[in-house]
């Protein structure tokens, strides 16, 4: 996958300015940033949900941004897996496997359930095919998700921060899955916070901010001996939450709590 200057206004404000990242077949390539840095736009400009304000985008030898380029074409070569997991409700697990490769890839009924089952298995979930969404924790609804996607056989595969969602105990079996497929070879684009993860299985990791990449190396070298201070600061803060918390923006409180969403940092605190 190539990205080249690729730029993303939203009306006025510029999301995206300037990205230029490759990912070459079989490697992982993991995102790291702060909130609000253009992290899931850059995700969704290569999927073409957002579409790019300037730039290009290839993938496997298409260049995606190219406006005769058939949409459905591309996305079928490109698995995504969300932070919510965006499953249809009212279908099992096996269901959600086979309704796009039966109606996109027009598989027949056998061929996508095999393919179906056997992805179950891939993500250890093969006794879970008659389970409804409801039935199955968070760690389980992500790995069906990423299940589904790898049975559109895809050339690469995107995650946005796939395991924010998760509570603790459930975020390594996702993890785990997600190691196993980065051994097998496929390439992947992987957005999180998982800095445990990054360091272990990304062949490089890029640290945006501000809607362009401040620096990218390997997991080594940006997570360990990050040489920009923006880099430090959002690992510091990631790293160790209580230690080093955001600036709150606005004038520091007083008096009683105000109601409020909770702070990033301040969580279990105390
Ligand atoms: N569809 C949209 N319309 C307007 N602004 C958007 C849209 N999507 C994202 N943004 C804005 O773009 C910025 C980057 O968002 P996002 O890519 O979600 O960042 P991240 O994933 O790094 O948190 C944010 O300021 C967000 O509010
Ligand atoms: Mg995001």
């Amino acid at each position: 996958m190539r990205i080249r200057g690729l730029h993303k206004a939203f009306g006025d404000l510029e999301v995206l300015r300037g990205i230029d990242i490759t990912v070459q077949r079989g490697e992982v390539v993991c995102v790291i940033g702060p909130s609000g840095s253009g992290k899931s736009t850059l995700l969704r400009c290569v999927n073409l949900l957002e579409e790019p304000t300037s730039g290009t985008v290839a993938v496997a030898g298409t260049e995606v941004t190219d406006p005769d380029v058939d949409i459905d074409q591309v996305r079928r070569r490109i698995g995504m897996v969300f932070q919510s997991f965006n499953l249809f409700p009212h279908l099992t697990a096996l269901e959600n496997l086979t309704l796009a490769q039966r109606r996109v890839l027009r598989r027949p009924k056998g061929e996508a359930v095999r393919v179906g089952r056997a992805n179950l298995e891939r993500v250890g979930l093969s006794d879970k095919e008659d389970a409804y969404p409801a039935q199955l924790s968070g760690g389980q609804q992500q790995r069906v998700a990423i299940a589904r996607a790898l049975s559109m056989d895809p050339e690469l595969m995107l995650f946005d921060e796939p395991t924010s969602a998760l509570d603790p105990e459930l975020v390594g079996d996702v993890l785990a899955v997600m190691r196993s497929l980065a051994q097998e070879g496929m390439t992947m684009l992987v957005v999180t916070h998982e800095m445990s993860f990054a360091r272990e299985v990304a062949d490089r990791v890029v640290f945006m901010d501000g809607g362009v990449i401040v620096e990218e190396g390997s997991a080594e070298r940006v997570v360990g001996a990050p040489r920009h201070e923006r880099t430090r600061a959002f690992l510091a803060r990631v790293l160790d939450p209580a230690a080093a918390p955001p600036p709150v923006p606005g004038p520091p409180v007083s008096g009683p709590p105000v109601p409020g969403p909770p702070v990033p940092g301040e969580v279990g605190k105390g």
